[in-house]
């Protein structure tokens, strides 16, 4: 079977983009390849964050991924910061990574923008970090959202530099970005990406958000002033309510085109109350599986410990070549 990794900051609540852009391809990828997911708490810690939040926020990750559908029995589930190898890893390949691609980067120039007071060297090397997770497990795959797309060239520039050098190291890895739901928008600003850092909390919706509030956000999402008050899908033109069109699209499973012809003589309201009907829907089922697993301490344990010991024993393999390959002694 093809071999998928990904993972997920828990640097916040895990938002909708999250979900349509990456959950939602992870648990359809497990009946057919050998998947890792991981919360990748060491990338979080890029951007300061409040400790026990950082806590709080990796249980509620873990168990949101169970109740997603992630299931441990046939997917190695884990936090990165239980697997030492990652950063191992990613120290090696600091050193095969050139500053001049990094600092290409968009994330970095971003976020380095957005905390002016904290541009530290993690957030710098974070895409080096990324390239470990991924190299590590040897991925064929890596199920992201469109904004990850970047990262993942560089993943493969650095392991096919490394690869030149030492012989066949690792495996060249494949970004899989799903065709639709790749880029959910912020529901005020439509013209950026939706993400669970944003200052504005009406700009994301949270996997976790009480149904009431939700529904409020997406009555009160920005949809686009135009002449006429059409509705119809172009993301340019119509980048407020293509988004919308797209969360119904995703969360009822019927293609845009479908949708939009019974949009044609009705107002943004109806859309917008269809829109919040369709994800209550879809995220109520996921918000009861959560409260169960969450409470469950003992479970998430056992599938923290389990799913660290199967990633730590392929882990361990690739780091015992990287240090074979470039000259380190085997500790005798
Ligand atoms: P993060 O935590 O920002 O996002 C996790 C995943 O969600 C996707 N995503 C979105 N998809 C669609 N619309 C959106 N608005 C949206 N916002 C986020 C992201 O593309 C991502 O797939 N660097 C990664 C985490 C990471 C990783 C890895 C991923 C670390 N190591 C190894 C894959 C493989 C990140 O910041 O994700």
């Amino acid at each position: 079977k093809p071999i998928v990794l990904s993972g997920c900051q828990p640097s916040g609540q895990l938002t909708l983009g999250n979900y349509m852009g990456a959950l939602k391809q992870w648990v359809s990828m497990q009946s057919t390849h050998d998947c890792l997911y991981m919360l990748v708490d060491l990338h979080a810690i890029t951007v300061r964050q409040e400790p026990k939040a950082l806590h709080e926020a990796s249980l509620d990750g873990l168990a949101l991924y169970l109740a997603c559908g992630i299931d441990p029995e046939k997917s190695t589930l884990f936090l990165q910061s239980h697997v030492p190898q990652h950063a191992q890893l990613s120290w090696v390949l600091n050193c095969y990574a050139q500053m001049g691609e990094l600092n290409r980067m968009t994330q970095f120039k971003d976020k380095s923008a957005k905390n002016e007071n904290n541009i530290n060297v993690g957030l710098y090397s974070y895409p080096v970090l990324q390239a470990a997770d991924i190299l590590l497990y040897q991925a064929n795959e890596v199920p992201v959202g469109e904004d990850q797309k970047q990262h993942l060239e560089l993943t493969r520039d650095i392991a096919t530099r490394f690869n030149n050098l030492y012989g066949d190291i690792f495996t060249l890895p494949e970004p899989h970005i799903p065709e639709q739901g790749a880029r959910i928008m912020s529901l005020q600003e439509p013209e950026k990406k939706m993400s669970k850092s944003d200052s504005n909390p009406n700009n994301f919706i949270g996997l976790l958000e009480d149904p009431k509030k939700l529904i409020k956000k997406i009555k009160r999402a920005v949809t686009d002033s135009d002449e006429q008050a059409r509705i119809y899908f172009n993301p340019t033109e119509k980048p407020g309510v293509s988004n919308l069109l797209s969360l119904l699209s995703l969360a009822t499973q019927t293609p845009v085109e479908q949708l939009v012809p019974a949009y044609e003589d009705k107002m943004y309201g109806h859309l917008k109350s269809d829109v919040a009907d369709a994800v209550v829907a879809l995220l109520e089922p996921i918000q009861t599986k959560f409260a169960a697993f969450r409470n469950d301490q003992a479970y998430l344990n056992k599938v923290m410990r389990e799913g660290a010991e199967k990633a730590q024993a392929k882990a361990e393999k690739t780091v015992a070549r990287v240090y074979d390959a470039v000259g380190f002694i085997p500790r005798p």
